[in-house]
């Protein structure tokens, strides 16, 4: 589960850093491989955007730039950060409730399209547009009523009511707006409609419909040139052993058959994915500071807690985890060890919600040693409420 690499230099790293031990620890060279594989499995017409939501520190965007097709931002800050830092990256702005002045933003940004959420926020783009001369490339973002049969996601942003898109009953009524305005050029859908997805089986099952639906609505509306259909991200890490992904092989294979079975060669398919970029080249790793029994079960307490590390809490998981064994120590007080039984691991935080693993067997911890948590590249520091009880952060470490 961890490098063989970080096992070595772990013991070296925790003599250089703060004391105790608490970090983010990124292998970039581990992302670059996996990015350069995803993108060359892609079929030629398909491009991948990176959700900068899911990880916006800059080592990993620069990791990125060179090998995703752009960057996917959805906020005003968002765009700042990735113009401030890559000029010449192709961007793609989306998510609801755009202000006024982020949709100004986009436009001096020069983003490629806007994912439009709602036939309101098409008039006040096609204005702001307007006032500044400009024309813009928009994607309307479109919710469908049900997702394929058997498929489900604990996050799913579409498939049924939410506060994404715009209602699929709305296609025609939408389009015809923006075709009147002069002002926008709509170059196609945009669907972003879960989360989490670890079947390609099922993922496939998806485009299928989003590559059907995009073939009737760009014939319907006669829409012109090559259109884009942006399907999303969504593709899935599995937290628990054993740890079976989504199978991007698999579905590229497969996207491939559909893209001819639709007649889309001359179309542009985006996909703009988060976690499954950057989960896998993060570790969360944290010392030990105390183990005790609390009523027959052991609990191990660790500097920091959810307050740095939200995933496991945000996804309803007992996180996977190694345990470090540390040799040195120098503390003038005894350490205290746990052998053989299962342990809940927790932060510093006053709730009980701040548990990053529960009930899981180990053979041996000591109070020193360090518990490094794998796939915290995506939705995991950034999510997480920093100042909650004013701990220090943890330390950023790239290797
Ligand atoms: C519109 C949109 N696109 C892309 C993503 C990235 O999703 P994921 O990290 O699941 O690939 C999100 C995540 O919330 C999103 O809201």
């Amino acid at each position: 589960m961890l490098s063989e690499h970080l096992v070595t230099m772990l013991p070296t790293l925790v003599s250089k850093h703060r004391d105790p031990f608490c970090a983010y620890i990124y292998d970039l060279k581990g992302l670059h491989r996996h990015v350069k594989q995803l993108v060359s499995k892609l079929p030629i017409n398909c491009e991948l955007f990176y959700a900068v939501k899911a990880n916006p520190e800059l080592p990993i965007l620069r990791e990125l730039a060179p090998l995703v097709h752009g960057f996917e931002v959805a906020s005003g800050g968002e765009i700042q950060h990735v113009r401030a830092n890559f000029p010449e990256t192709p961007i793609i702005f989306g998510g609801p409730g755009k202000l006024d002045e982020e949709l100004n933003l986009a436009l001096s940004a020069g983003v490629e399209t806007i994912h439009v959420e709602s036939v309101y926020e098409l008039e006040r783009i096609a204005c702001i547009a307007r006032q500044s001369g400009r024309i813009v490339d928009i994607l309307l973002r479109i919710n469908l009523s049900s997702l394929p049969d058997g498929m489900t996601s604990p996050i799913a942003m579409g498939g049924k009511a939410t506060q994404f898109g715009i209602d699929s009953l709305m296609v025609a009524y939408a389009v015809e707006q923006a075709l009147c305005l002069p002002s926008v050029r709509l170059r196609g859908f945009h669907f972003h409609l879960l989360s989490q997805q670890k079947s390609a089986s099922m993922h496939l099952k998806l485009i299928d419909r989003l590559l059907s639906l995009f073939r009737e609505w760009t014939l319907e509306f006669g829409l012109q040139g090559p259109c884009i259909l942006n399907a999303g991200g969504g593709f899935g890490i599995e937290y628990s052993p054993p740890h079976h992904h989504f199978d991007w092989n698999k579905f590229c294979i497969g996207l491939d058959e559909l893209i001819h079975q639709h007649d889309a060669m001359h179309h542009k398919i985006r996909f703009e994915a988060g976690r499954y970029i950057t989960a896998a080249c993060g570790y969360y790793v944290t010392e030990v500071l105390d183990i005790k029994k609390n009523f027959g079960k052991t609990f191990v307490v660790c500097r920091g807690g959810t307050q740095h590390f939200r995933t496991p809490l945000a996804q309803g998981h007992s996180h996977p985890f190694s345990v470090i064994d540390i040799h040195d120590w120098k503390k003038p007080y005894q350490r205290l060890k746990a052998s053989n039984c299962d342990i809940t691991i927790t932060g510093q935080l006053c709730t009980p919600k701040d548990v990053l693993a529960r009930d899981a067997h180990i053979q041996s911890i000591k109070t020193g040693d360090l518990v490094a948590f794998p796939y915290a590249g995506a939705y995991a520091w950034h999510i997480s409420p920093h100042d909650f009880l004013k701990h220090p952060p943890p330390e950023q470490i790239y290797i």
